[in-house]
């Protein structure tokens, strides 16, 4: 297994410690392409960097923002949509250009045509991918079976990650189904990071520590990618790397 794996005693710690590699590598590359997921489990990392944009210290003015994944069936301005919550948490603060942040047009009414149109806009890929990972080992909205050379798609989304939605919604209309980048291009970022907090994520990440790269754990296919890390928090940790 190449993928490097960092814990930290607690989340603000967590927090610091991926907002600090951030903000090197933005120095050192401030035209970063970004991936970026929306959920909760980077809200802290953003709120960590929203900080370091305002004390001068992290700049994204010449970078480029590239939202992960959308729902559909949602409204525009539906505070669950995954652009939203990105906006709210992090790029609406940032001195990043509104054009430099890029969404995937879930309302188009054809949608192979929009997963094409995203995937030109991507063009040459990711310096930097972030990705969440669900409790059935899904990144994005690449859930488990989604082939590993896929580009952006319509994904179905799995009973488990339709209900754990309604961590992000204010009423019970939960999407089922979405856009996701796919497996390919976030495979052939430069360097990705897994991000996980908490208990509940503690069994994932067990068995993402155990399993070889297959595709019923979509996560695990980092596992053998060359510049691949996974941040944990004590709790998300759990007893393996104890
Ligand atoms: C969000 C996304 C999802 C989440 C994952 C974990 O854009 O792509 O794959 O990253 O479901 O969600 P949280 O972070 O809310 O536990």
């Amino acid at each position: 297994m190449k993928l490097q794996v960092e814990s930290f005693g607690s989340e603000t710690e967590w927090a610091r410690g991926i907002a600090d590699r951030w903000q090197e590598r933005l120095t050192a590359n401030p035209a970063l392409r970004h991936c970026l997921a929306a959920g909760l489990t980077p809200v802290r990392i953003y709120a960590e960097m929203l900080r370091r944009v305002r004390e001068g210290s992290a700049r994204f003015g010449d970078a480029r923002i590239f939202l992960l994944d959308e729902y559909g069936g949602l409204a525009p301005d539906d505070p669950g949509r995954c652009a939203n919550m990105l906006r709210r948490f992090l790029v609406d603060h940032l001195d990043l250009p509104p054009s430099a942040f890029f969404t995937p047009s879930v309302d188009a009414p054809d949608l192979d045509a929009a997963c094409r149109e995203y995937d030109a806009t991507i063009g040459g890929g990711f310096d930097l991918v972030l990705l969440g990972i669900g409790t059935n080992g899904h990144v994005g909205m690449n859930e488990p079976g989604t082939p590993v050379d896929i580009d952006t798609h319509r994904a179905g989304l799995h009973v488990e990650t339709v209900t754990s939605s309604a961590r992000y919604m204010n009423h019970d209309r939960f999407p089922t189904w979405g856009l996701t980048i796919g497996l390919r291009p976030l495979l052939a970022a430069r360097e990705v990071w897994l991000l996980a907090t908490g208990a509940a994520k503690a069994g994932i990440v067990a068995r993402l520590l155990a399993e070889e790269a297959h595709s019923d754990l979509p996560a695990s296919w980092f596992r053998d990618h060359p510049n691949a890390r996974l941040f944990l928090d004590r709790a998300a940790a759990g007893d393996v790397l104890a």
